[in-house]
């Protein structure tokens, strides 16, 4: 069986030898064929797509027949994906600024009003909102353009914010997985009204070589596992939202619970994430800076300047990654 990693750092001492998706990983692990094509191209996940004349990815305003996906975003090799359209604009910048690109930075999808996205070169940035739902809306019309495109080896990542348990605040994490609101180690979707789970690990090798570039920062980063809560206030075991029937000694049960498991930080994304890019055969990886120390308080309180400071802390990790990777 061939490797097919594309690797884009080379292997350290202690590295995992291959990404997940890579295909000697993936069919002793997984009952399906492996999910790459030998080009890197994404395969077609859904035979039901063929029966269509015309797609029509209705939250970005696209469609297969009006445009010319091959086109506009054959050429992708890196996703940004995050919450805010503000940040995915700044990401934009961001990345123009330190690749030396020459961006208008048009929202392509702007036509739909839904999410923001622009392509910066190879880079695409997208916002995809808050939540698993309007994350996964945003996350499968990307795949399904990734997979139009004929993009090879796409790497996709979502930099958030989250709320730490445990580490200094403007920590950043790197998740090792999700884990669910249950605190099972899935991602749990009702499919035809039957619970169906998924398993939500990233990859280890994509996260060794982040760590990599993240080292040399001036600020902290570590790897741990996410909670993936469904609502921000009693979801996030928080006693300062409109509800609360616990007490502060059950929320510090919870959390204590929490670092039990290895979890580092909360957000609510990262199970439906991990899954839907692992289903994809696609390599992702989760970078989230902590705005708080969930053990010590429920409210984000430093001001606003130090909250924009940290939240480019995921995009210089991202960016020091995707710039070794074209100087190399
Ligand atoms: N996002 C979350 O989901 N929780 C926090 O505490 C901060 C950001």
């Amino acid at each position: 069986m061939d490797c097919t990693c594309d690797y884009i750092l080379p292997t350290q001492p202690n590295w995992e030898q291959h990404y997940e998706n890579c295909r000697v990983k993936w069919n002793t692990r997984e009952n399906s064929e492996c999910q790459q094509n030998n080009d890197g191209t994404l395969p077609l996940r859904n035979a039901h797509l063929l029966k269509l004349d015309c797609d029509i990815l209705y939250h970005m305003g696209l469609d297969t027949q009006t445009h010319n996906l091959r086109d506009m975003f054959g050429d992708v090799k890196f996703v940004c994906v995050g919450g805010t359209k503000y940040r995915m604009k700044e990401t934009a910048k961001y990345m123009a600024q330190i690749l030396d690109i020459q961006c208008d930075f048009t929202n392509i999808v702007k036509q739909a009003h839904r999410f923001a996205m622009y392509k910066v070169g190879p880079i695409l940035c997208l916002s995809h909102g808050m939540g698993v739902p309007s994350m996964t809306i945003a996350l499968e019309e990307l795949l399904k353009i990734l997979y139009y495109a004929k993009a090879k080896d796409p790497i996709i990542f979502r930099l958030g914010t989250s709320g730490g348990i445990g580490v200094d605040p403007g920590t950043v994490v790197i998740s090792s997985s999700g884990l669910s609101d249950t605190l099972e180690p899935c991602y749990k979707l009702a499919i035809l009204g039957r619970e169906r789970k998924f398993p939500c690990d990233f990859d280890k090798r994509l996260n060794q070589e982040l760590m990599s570039v993240a080292v040399d920062e001036d600020f902290k980063t570590v790897i741990g596992v996410t909670l993936c809560a469904n609502n921000f206030y009693r979801g996030e075991a928080r006693t300062d939202g409109a509800f609360c029937d616990y007490s502060d000694a059950d929320k510090q049960e919870f959390l204590q619970k929490l670092v039990q498991l290895g979890v580092t930080n909360m957000e609510m994304e990262s199970t439906a994430f991990a899954a839907f890019t692992r289903e994809a055969g696609v390599r992702s990886a989760l970078v989230c800076v902590t705005f708080l120390d969930r053990l010590l308080g429920d409210q984000v309180t430093p001001d606003k300047e130090v909250l924009a400071e940290w939240q480019q802390r995921p995009a210089k990790i991202v960016g020091n990654y995707i710039l070794k990777y074209y100087k190399k």
